[in-house]
């Protein structure tokens, strides 16, 4: 088989790219090692900025999302009882729009088998070819009969753990990681959101973020041990904690009740230079990850795509490699943006577990300055809505 772009990855990444490359009459083959129920049943990202509604308008997978999203025009951070509330559209003309990951994954895959678009589930072994030629191919197997795609480009979308990252040789790549010491708990509960607005809430017991999906649906975590297990968090433990790290007035109205999905993920952030090699360009997760807290991990997967999208229309309707041999450092340079926001609203609101008094002075130094500077907070808004792409 021949296609001129094999997507590695069948994710928010891959499905975005695959659509938006159709749309130019780019012609693309999604391998994915999962099968749809499985990438659908992954509660993750809640918050999607704008450069990424969008994308998803460009395709046309936004109506559900403009009919069943909600628009928020800001969010509070909290400290014990204390509250800063900041408005976004008070420092910049954007807001965000909460719609989960996997509605946003659904509409994506709908709009792909709408477009009669080419997708492989359950491949297993995927392999990259002859990537620094001109005559790329990748090998795969499915129920274990061997298949080969020969291709133009390789966009590797496959996650963290995914095999494209890999194989730029290890001499090439340099990876830069820090792991933090806690995890988030995190569920998703069939009961009204506590507030209409996120709150991210740092207490003495740690971190707390209030989220939802809709007027019915709450997502709620919070900062947990690394080697706490799920099945140590019963429901009732979850709430109590939850309700002992948000503000009184948020606890005293909380609305409880049994869990319909429940998950721990390790914190960590990391970025692999270049992500780029030959023929195979890295997007999303593949490339780099955030630690959850400024709701960037979903948002920054979506501006590599931006990028390596324009890149290869210009190549295949003009003739024009600018974008192709730019992609790496073009894509880093907001990547990095991203991480440094993920990392610093990591810093600010959870507590380490060898945080010494100077440690502790020092995060309450600079929330003292965010409640009382504007530009801070103006600050804060810029990088929360998302930077320009
Ligand atoms: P993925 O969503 O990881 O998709 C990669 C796809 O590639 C998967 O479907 C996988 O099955 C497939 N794949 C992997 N290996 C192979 C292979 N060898 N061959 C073929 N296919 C392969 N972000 C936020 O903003 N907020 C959050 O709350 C949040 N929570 C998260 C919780 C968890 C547990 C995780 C893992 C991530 C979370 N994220 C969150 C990050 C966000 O979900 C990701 O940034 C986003 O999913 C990235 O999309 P992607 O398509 O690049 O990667
Ligand atoms: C959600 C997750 C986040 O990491 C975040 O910063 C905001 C919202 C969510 O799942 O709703």
């Amino acid at each position: 088989m021949r296609t001129q772009v094999v997507i590695v990855g069948g994710g928010p990444s891959g499905l975005l790219l695959s659509l938006l490359l159709d749309k130019h009459g780019i012609d693309s083959v999604i391998l994915e090692r999962k099968t749809k129920d499985h990438v659908l049943s992954r509660i993750r990202a809640g918050v999607l900025e704008r450069g990424l509604v969008g994308l998803l308008r460009e395709v046309g997978c936004a109506s559900r999302l403009e009919r069943e999203g909600y628009v928020h025009d800001g969010t509070i951070l909290s400290f014990e009882d204390e509250r800063i509330g900041i408005t976004f559209t008070d420092h910049v003309d954007e807001t965000v729009v909460v719609y989960g990951q996997t509605e946003v994954t659904r509409d994506l895959y709908e709009a792909r088998e709408a477009a009669g678009g080419k997708i492989e589930f359950n491949v297993e072994d995927v392999m990259l070819d002859d990537v620094r030629t001109d005559s790329p191919f990748v090998t795969y197997c499915v129920a274990e009969e061997g298949r080969r795609i020969d291709c133009d480009f390789i966009a590797g979308c496959d996650g963290f753990h995914g095999v494209s990252r890999k194989s730029i040789p290890a001499e090439v790549r340099q990876e830069f990681e820090k792991v933090y010491p806690f995890g988030w708990l995190g569920i998703l509960s069939k009961t009204p959101p506590v507030e209409d607005k996120l709150i991210y809430a740092s207490s003495k017991r740690g971190f707390a973020l209030c989220s939802m999906r809709n007027e019915n649906l709450s997502r709620y975590y919070i900062q947990c041990d690394l080697d706490d297990r799920i099945e140590d968090w019963s429901d009732d433990a979850f709430w109590d904690e939850l309700r002992r790290r948000i503000p009184k007035d948020a606890a005293d109205k909380l609305v409880t009740g049994p869990s319909i999905e429940k998950s721990i993920a390790p914190l960590r952030s990391f970025v692999c230079e270049p992500m780029q090699w030959g023929k195979l360009f890295l997007c999303g997760d593949a490339a780099h990850i955030v630690p959850p807290t400024g709701a960037k991990g979903l948002n920054t997967a979506a501006s590599d795509v931006h990028y390596l999208y324009n890149a290869l229309v210009q190549f295949y309707l003009d003739g024009d490699r600018t974008g192709i041999d730019g992609y790496s450092e073009k894509a880093l340079g907001r990547v990095w943006k991203a991480e440094r926001f993920s990392w610093w609203m990591t810093s600010l609101l959870h507590r380490f577990p060898h945080q010494g008094p100077f440690d502790l002075k020092m995060q309450q130094a600079e929330i003292s300055f965010l409640k009382s500077n504007r530009e801070a907070q103006s600050v804060l808004a810029q990088n929360y809505v998302g930077l320009p792409y």
